[in-house]
């Protein structure tokens, strides 16, 4: 009887001592083009100045956490740099003085998650016939712009076009093609 009640008791102030600092809220990735922000929400009533750190670990290979940044006085991370073939955990959590929240964690496979913008497309009409350029989408987060297709292997680009004021759409695959 003794035994539970102190085992509530310290339960309770476990839980009271963990939760002076309330976590992050919303984490989430917003990834387009492998350029990769890790975005949060700051911690719901809380009054004092916080800071984040952020950790990631790469669950294949396997690795244990390591900071990304620390004293972060900003609700949001560039992740850009992480490989984009990994597959990660992300966490971030807020400190204030000596505490701190509990992690706030996200998944995150840039391969899979990233978001393919479009490409950027040209046309040219001349003398009755369409003339269509395109090109990209470019990896956005190295300083040389590389191409998507360079990550993902093959792709095709599909073209729909039609007159102006009519509904009737004409499909136009392409084959396999650079860039
Ligand atoms: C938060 O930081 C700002 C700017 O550094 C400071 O003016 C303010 O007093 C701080 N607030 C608290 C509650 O510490
Ligand atoms: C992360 O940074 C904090 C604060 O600088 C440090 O205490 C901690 O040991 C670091 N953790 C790792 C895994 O490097
Ligand atoms: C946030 O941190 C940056 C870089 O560490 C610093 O330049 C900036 O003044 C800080 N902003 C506030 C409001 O403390």
């Amino acid at each position: 009887m003794a035994a539970a009640l102190r085992g509530a008791l310290w339960g309770c102030l476990l839980l009271c001592v963990s939760g002076i600092v309330p976590k992050p809220q919303n984490a989430r990735i917003n990834s387009v083009n492998f350029r990769s922000i890790l975005l949060w929400d700051p911690p719901g009533v809380y009054k004092g100045n916080v800071s984040y750190t952020v950790q990631s670990k790469s669950n294949f290979p396997k690795q244990s956490f390591n900071n990304v940044t620390t004293n972060l006085n900003v609700t949001e991370c560039d992740v850009s740099s992480l490989s984009v073939y990994g597959t990660y955990v992300l966490r971030v959590r807020a400190e204030w003085e000596d505490e701190h929240s509990d992690w706030a964690v996200v998944k995150f496979k840039p391969m899979a998650d990233t978001v393919i913008g479009p490409p950027s497309v040209n046309v040219k009409s001349e003398s009755g016939t369409l003339h269509v350029d395109f090109t990209g989408p470019a990896a956005d987060h190295e300083h040389e712009k590389w191409s998507l297709k360079q990550y993902y292997g093959s792709w095709n680009y599909r073209i729909l076009y039609w007159k102006k004021g009519s509904n009737k759409k004409i499909f136009h695959p392409t084959g396999s093609v650079w860039n």
